[in-house]
């Protein structure tokens, strides 16, 4: 894949396609701006070239209409400061407005377009939409890695639209972690795979069954793992629908020598609610009416071993509860063992980086995926299409 190392930036419009969709509290302030500063390297690298910038993102899902609070003004504020230079928000993304203000840029400049979502077309992979995306820039840059597995306008119609398509450096370097970790790891390779469902993640559990040495399984999925053989597991969520499946993916790690831990006591609780009473018991002894909310000490002990001899480590979703203070003790021990851990060690998903910053480890792993999807649409194996796109147009230029 081209990078934007690979290409002359100098005095062209370049338009950065990155996913600034961050979180918003009720007063639209920015509770969290790693995603911004996650671009910095890129935005900064085009402004060193001379570049004229032009920077494109969704946020939300506001369903094709304009949604004042998913504007996009909060985050041109924010990324003015992180940048140190005037980001001027444009009052669209395509049309004849944003066109003119394009036409008055001068090299170093930066604009940032409102939006994409404001138009249902980009949802919709709309071509004629992205012919008129890609009518305000000569070269294209994809930094959007957290999108890079929706079939947007934005980041794959726009690519048969114009003949310089590059990756930025979030993009490029996002990819390049997962399949050096996936392809060539240091071997063991431990998987954590924690959060509520198993359905959401059976994708990912069997494509990293063929690259996996051992798998570390929490949170609310795990009880589906243990009822699938046969512990009782109370009140607690279970998808009685993948008993089957849970049991033929332990049987499968088993027939290939991969040991697949789960849980051997659990924090239960008599209700879902962080004032409910709670005990420590072993995962034979859950009470018929109560139900598992996190990991107990004992388990949390058995996967700081396992995890002690990792050479890579791969982490997506949590223990337990953990935005219940009572029941986040799981997580957060395994944020601490990975913290600590020698391994390369790679995290994504929106909860898990949530734990990891609330802890205070981010400086401490290895690498922090911006994507949550996406992250785990590579889990599951699976070709991105926009990273499909971008491999596509270099190759239609001869460029690979
Ligand atoms: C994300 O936050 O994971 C990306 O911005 C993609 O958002 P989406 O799930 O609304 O497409």
């Amino acid at each position: 894949m081209l990078t934007i190392k690979d290409i002359q930036l100098a005095e062209k419009r370049v338009l950065i396609r990155v996913d600034l969709n961050v979180p918003l509290d009720e007063q639209q302030n920015i509770t969290d701006d790693t995603r911004i500063r996650a671009i910095l390297p890129t935005v900064n690298y085009a402004l060193d070239e001379s570049a004229r910038v032009i920077i494109t993102s969704h946020m939300g899902r506001p369903k094709g209409k304009v949604v004042p609070e998913l504007s996009m003004a909060p985050v041109a504020k924010r990324l003015s400061r992180l940048l140190k230079k005037d980001v001027k928000l444009a009052p669209d993304c395509i049309g004849e407005e944003v066109e003119e203000m394009v036409r008055a840029m001068q090299p170093g400049d930066v604009i940032l377009l409102e939006n994409l979502r404001f138009h249902p077309e980009e949802t919709d992979n709309d071509d004629e939409f992205a012919k008129k995306l890609a009518g305000l820039c000569d070269v294209y840059v994809n930094d959007a890695f957290a999108v890079a597995h929706r079939k947007n306008a934005s980041v794959v119609a726009i690519t048969h639209h114009l003949e310089t398509c590059v990756a930025g450096f979030l993009l490029n370097g996002e990819l390049s972690y997962f399949r050096n970790a996936m392809e060539n790891p240091a071997r063991p390779l431990v998987a954590i795979i924690g959060g509520a469902k198993v359905s959401s993640k059976l994708g990912a559990l069997e494509n990293m069954l063929m690259h996996c040495n051992k798998f570390v399984i929490g949170g609310a999925m795990a009880n589906t793992f243990l009822k699938s053989v046969d512990y009782d597991v109370g009140k607690s969520m279970v998808e009685n629908e993948l008993l089957w499946e849970a049991r033929s993916l332990m049987k499968k790690a088993a027939q290939n020598g991969i040991a697949f831990y789960i849980p051997v006591d659990a924090v239960v609780a008599d209700r879902f609610d962080a004032k409910a009473e709670t005990k420590i018991v072993p995962i034979r002894e859950v009470p018929p009416e109560w139900m598992i909310m996190d990991i107990g000490p004992a388990t949390a002990l058995l996967y700081s071993e396992v995890l002690a001899s990792a050479k890579t480590i791969v982490w997506n979703g949590p223990m337990g509860v953990f935005e219940m203070d009572a029941f986040s003790r799981g997580t957060m021990s395994m944020v601490n063992y990975v913290a600590n851990s020698y391994a390369l060690t790679i995290v994504g998903g929106g909860d898990t980086d949530v734990a990891i910053h609330r802890a205070g480890e981010s400086h401490r792993i290895t690498y922090i995926s911006t994507g949550g999807g996406a992250f785990l649409a590579l889990m599951e194996g699976k070709t991105l299409p926009a990273v499909s796109a971008l491999e596509e147009a270099a190759e239609r230029i001869g460029q690979l």
